[in-house]
């Protein structure tokens, strides 16, 4: 499983926050170690080690990293680590045995997901805020900051934050507004980003779980965990609930191999369907580039049944983008019409790297002048040329699903776009 290297960064700003943690140690170690990093996951183990010689997940990780190190001192924690655990599964046999993590082959224990009466409310509430909070956008964003997508942004005022906002008219009409909002679309468009402004519309919290890199961690734990998730929501309203790469769930249900990962799927549509507890003020969105692979039983009502679509920004938001992404920056009189109509296909990531690189040009020849020149339309113009619109490959992919996929009308919308593309 690929390990993302910014969830590694939080999991070590944790540790870093919070040294005596073993646990979350133990995870790091382990993610490590999955991200190809023995090295540094040894560092975790004997870091835990040094106060604790007896730690079983901690015995486990070292004696795994140590073999691909071939640390002399490997075997030595190998057997440690066997005998201790036969000793405590012979002491426990009330309660579910935990289930290893996911990611690791064997029968090491190696990231064991912390056991249900290790984890404290305290602890699992801190996790979720160090290790869930997005740290990428320090500054609140609205709909304001998403350039064009106007379709997008009306629907959402109509059918989500205006009912959001009148929690009286909307029980005066009966409204429903349980289940999700299912974004999709190619990657680098907005759906993060839109997410993020839904969040900063209605003043809520902003939770982002990555269901594969997150609550694999805790498998074996992890319906448990996926519950007090949305416990600490239903204590934190507004709080925006944001699952990214949705699909990605549903392809781990489908594999039949991993029982625990579709009890998580189970658990999450048990906690969207919030029949004993209230869902009221969480806002729960997915995004996925995939929607052809996410679980249908994800999809059904009640759940993320409302989807949009979040297509490439049109010529009048690629020059808003452009503009949100200059603003920080000295800036001459470029020709922003110019600059949109010689930015076809790309997505709003491709522009803010063209944004960037075009700073880096800036940069080199205010150094090379010793004077503080701004951006020229020329300097933008050469910065395109370095960057490719990132969005055909998805298109080229979807455009399959729908002519063979498309039997519910589904992906009509997508089907419109892509005769539109066809035909400029
Ligand atoms: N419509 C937009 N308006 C303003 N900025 C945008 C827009 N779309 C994308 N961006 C910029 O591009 C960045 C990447 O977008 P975002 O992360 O939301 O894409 P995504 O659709 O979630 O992609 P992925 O599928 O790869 O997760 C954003 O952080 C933002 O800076
Ligand atoms: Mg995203």
């Amino acid at each position: 499983m690929a390990i993302d290297p910014e969830v590694i960064s939080a999991i070590e700003a944790a540790v870093a926050a919070d040294p005596g943690n073993s646990a979350l140690r133990i995870h790091l170690g382990g993610l490590l170690l999955d991200a190809g990093r023995p090295p540094d996951a040894l560092i975790q183990a004997e870091a835990v080690l040094l106060d604790a010689p007896d730690d079983i997940g901690a015995l486990g990780l070292a004696a795994e990293a140590g073999m691909l190190l071939d640390d002399a001192r490997a075997p030595g924690w190998a057997r440690l680590h066997a005998s201790l655990t036969a000793a405590s599964t012979a002491k426990v046999d009330e309660g579910p045995t935990p289930v290893s993590g996911g990611q690791t082959a064997g029968d090491t224990p190696v990231a064991a997901a912390p056991e249900a009466g290790d984890q404290t409310q305290d602890d699992w509430d801190r996790l979720l805020k160090e290790v869930l909070a997005d740290a990428g956008y320090p500054e609140a964003i609205t709909l304001a900051d998403v350039g064009g997508l106007m379709e997008v942004k009306e629907r959402l005022e109509r059918s989500f934050l205006a009912p959001m906002r009148n929690p009286e008219l909307r029980r005066a009409y009966g409204a429903q507004m349980r289940g999700g909002l299912l974004l999709w679309g190619p990657p680098g468009c907005g759906k993060t980003f839109l997410a993020r402004a839904v969040a900063g519309e209605l003043g809520a919290r902003f939770a982002t779980v990555g269901l594969h890199q997150v609550l694999d961690m805790w498998l074996g734990n992890s319906e448990k965990q996926l519950h007090e998730l949305f416990e600490m929501a239903r204590r934190s309203t507004p709080c925006v609930l944001f699952f990214d790469e949705l699909d990605a769930i549903g392809h781990s249900r489908m594999d039949l191999g991993r029982s625990a990962a579709r009890n998580v799927v189970a658990q999450l549509l048990v906690e969207l369907d919030g029949v004993e507890n209230s869902n009221e003020g969480i806002f729960v969105i997915g995004a996925t580039n995939q929607p052809w692979d996410v679980d249908p039983a994800l999809r059904r009502p009640g759940r993320f049944d409302r989807t949009m679509l979040v297509l490439p920004p049109d010529a009048a938001a690629r020059a808003a983008i452009l503009r949100s992404n200059l603003r920080e920056r000295p800036l001459g009189d470029v020709d922003f019409d110019l600059l949109s109509g010689a930015s076809e296909g790309m997505s709003g990531a491709d522009l803010r790297l063209v944004c960037q690189e075009a700073a880096e040009l800036g940069l080199a020849e205010a150094i090379a002048s010793s004077v503080v020149q701004p951006i020229t339309t020329a300097q933008l113009l050469e910065a395109m040329k370095s960057v490719r619109p990132s969005t055909g490959p998805w298109f080229e992919s979807a455009r399959n699903h729908v002519r063979y996929a498309n039997t519910s009308g589904e992906y009509d919308e997508l089907a419109t776009y892509l005769r539109q593309r066809r035909g400029r």
